[in-house]
């Protein structure tokens, strides 16, 4: 299981402090949450800040877009060149051409689900696809709880993915912790992102380990 902290989660007075801990305690990839204030009832950063994020981590960024308009977001960050840019699939009328997109500039394309969409929605779109990304709580915030539903959503998705596109990858995002991680890696998850438990950890190197199963 790769881990991808949320620095949604970091104290934004010390963010190269934080994100250098992470990065030191062993993560993966740092996941990135860009909210807009329209398809989320939350306002984070954009790419002055995510820049600053950049230049100080040594683990690749996982950009997650919350946002209405995709497109303009994807070319404000492509120059900052993460690993992953994922969209939401509730606000894009165009996800095959999104995805086309993404790829031309060099970025592997991800999808997100809220909670109430089906694995069955992205169906057609799995084999252009190097990442689903399950939501297991409501974007816009960090330290709410896990929704269980995405258990049996994940293998669901774990099935198709296997059958369509072995090579997609399969990330669940919130409120992850060593309560779930085990559940979550028997229905055929990739990767984790977790906020709060990483960052309210007394010790962070722990943390990530004990997610990394
Ligand atoms: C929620 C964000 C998550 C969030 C996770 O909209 O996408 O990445 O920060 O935080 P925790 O792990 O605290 O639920
Ligand atoms: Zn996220």
């Amino acid at each position: 299981m790769l881990v991808a902290p949320s620095v949604l989660s970091a104290d934004f007075g010390n963010l190269q402090r934080d994100i250098e801990s992470i990065c030191n305690a062993g993560c993966d990839l740092v996941h990135v949450d860009v909210m807009d204030g329209h398809f989320v009832p939350n306002l984070t950063i954009g790419p002055v800040v995510v820049s600053a994020i950049a230049a100080c981590a040594t683990k690749p960024l996982d950009i997650h877009l919350m946002v209405e308009n995709n497109t303009f977001f994807v070319d404000l960050f492509a120059p900052l060149k993460p690993e992953y840019i994922s969209f939401h699939i509730e606000e894009e009328k165009h996800p095959h051409r999104l995805i086309q997109k993404i790829r031309s500039l060099g970025i592997k394309p991800a999808i997100v689900l809220n909670p109430h969409t089906p694995p069955e929605s992205i169906e057609y779109l799995l084999a252009d696809l190097d990442m689903v990304l399950l939501m297991s709580v409501n974007p816009g915030f960090g330290g709410q709880s896990f929704i269980e539903s995405v258990i049996p959503k994940a293998a669901k998705l774990n099935a198709m993915r296997n059958r369509i596109n072995p090579n997609c990858l399969i990330e669940v995002d919130g409120g992850v912790s060593d309560k779930n991680i085990h559940l979550l890696r028997d229905a055929g998850v990739d990767i984790v992102v977790a906020g709060s438990y990483v960052f309210n950890h007394a010790n962070k190197k722990e943390a990530i380990q004990s997610l990394q199963i």
